[in-house]
């Protein structure tokens, strides 16, 4: 295995999980963990460097932006977390400014590697991400969707008591109140998803309504969500490192794709050791089309709102 360096950037529950996960599913060579909290880093990193003897041989180190000079890949999780009522558009004047101060940083260290987004709104930060460190767009990927499309995945599963395995269902568009799910390609269990007669369009139009607000209702039971966003960052990860073109639905950099351009949304796309290599349009009725026109044109709204 060539050497597989990643630099993490926040190590509260959403950056500490996800470095739990990635060296448990994942074989690098090293991991750097910065925060503001150096202390906090250094604990997690000792902590997590006695995974060593279970997952096989890794470096753990608490570090700074410097070290992101030869990393192969820099996971942005540091954020303000929503608290209970708050929408994920409520934290973007904070974490703009926190993301202003990362990447920054680790572009002037002479990194050339992938940007790996999951603060919120994580559609925003990420755009935001590729227009301030000028990278290519191929190599800055938002988790975006991904977790939604989980959501639904899980949704299906409990209601039609298929195997996880083959529910092939995606959500689009905003990970956030204007995301919305591409129901019409939805394949469950080898079947179309509109063949199942306990999927009325109520129970959908129910199902896509409880997975747009799950992650609210995790934060106003527990105080915050980080499992889910923390695997979903590590699948990229993963994807990223064995270079097999694995589709992921991501925050993706819309050329045209749906109508829109200059923006990252959740789409599915072809992620290889060089990043996004591939945007998938997938094909859209005309009501998912207007949901999509509906979620950029929030997002573009709010950008254009920012000052860089
Ligand atoms: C969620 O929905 C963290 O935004 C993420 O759980």
């Amino acid at each position: 295995m060539n050497n597989r360096k990643v630099f993490l950037v926040g190590d509260g529950r959403v950056g500490s999980t996800f470095a739990n996960d990635l060296l448990q599913n994942v074989k690098i060579s090293e991991l750097v963990i910065c925060d503001v909290a150096k202390e906090l880093t250094v604990g997690d990193a000792m902590d997590l460097e006695d995974l060593a003897p279970f997952v096989g041989p890794v470096k753990v180190v608490s570090g700074d932006y410097s070290d992101a000079s030869d990393a192969d890949i820099a996971v942005i999780t540091a954020g303000v977390a929503r608290k209970p009522g708050m929408t994920r558009l409520d934290l973007v004047n904070a974490n703009v400014k926190i993301l202003k101060s990362i990447v920054k940083p680790i572009v002037d260290s002479g990194f050339k590697g992938i940007f790996v987004v999951s603060a919120n709104p994580v559609d925003i930060l990420t755009t935001l991400t590729q227009k301030l460190s000028g990278f290519p767009k191929n190599r800055v990927i938002g988790t975006g969707t991904s977790l939604d499309t989980a959501r639904l995945r899980v949704a299906l599963a409990k209601k039609t008591g298929a195997n996880i395995d083959n529910v092939d269902a995606y959500v689009l568009g905003e990970h956030g109140d204007t995301s919305f799910e591409n129901f019409d390609e939805a394949i469950i269990d080898h079947k179309a998803l509109r063949s199942y007669s306990e999927l009325s369009d109520d129970v959908l139009t129910e199902i896509e309504t409880d997975v747009r607000k799950k992650g609210g209702k995790i934060i106003a039971n527990k105080g915050a969500t980080f499992y889910g966003v923390a695997m979903c960052l590590t699948q990229i990860c993963k994807a990223i490192f064995e270079n097999k073109a694995r589709v992921l639905p991501v925050s993706a950099p819309l050329t045209g794709e749906y109508g829109v351009k200059d923006l990252y949304l959740g789409t599915p796309s072809v992620i290889t050791a060089n990043g996004i290599s591939d945007v998938i349009e997938l094909h859209l009725s005309k009501e998912e089309k207007e949901k999509m026109t509906y979620s950029a044109e929030k997002m573009k709204e709010v950008l254009d709102g920012i000052e860089l």
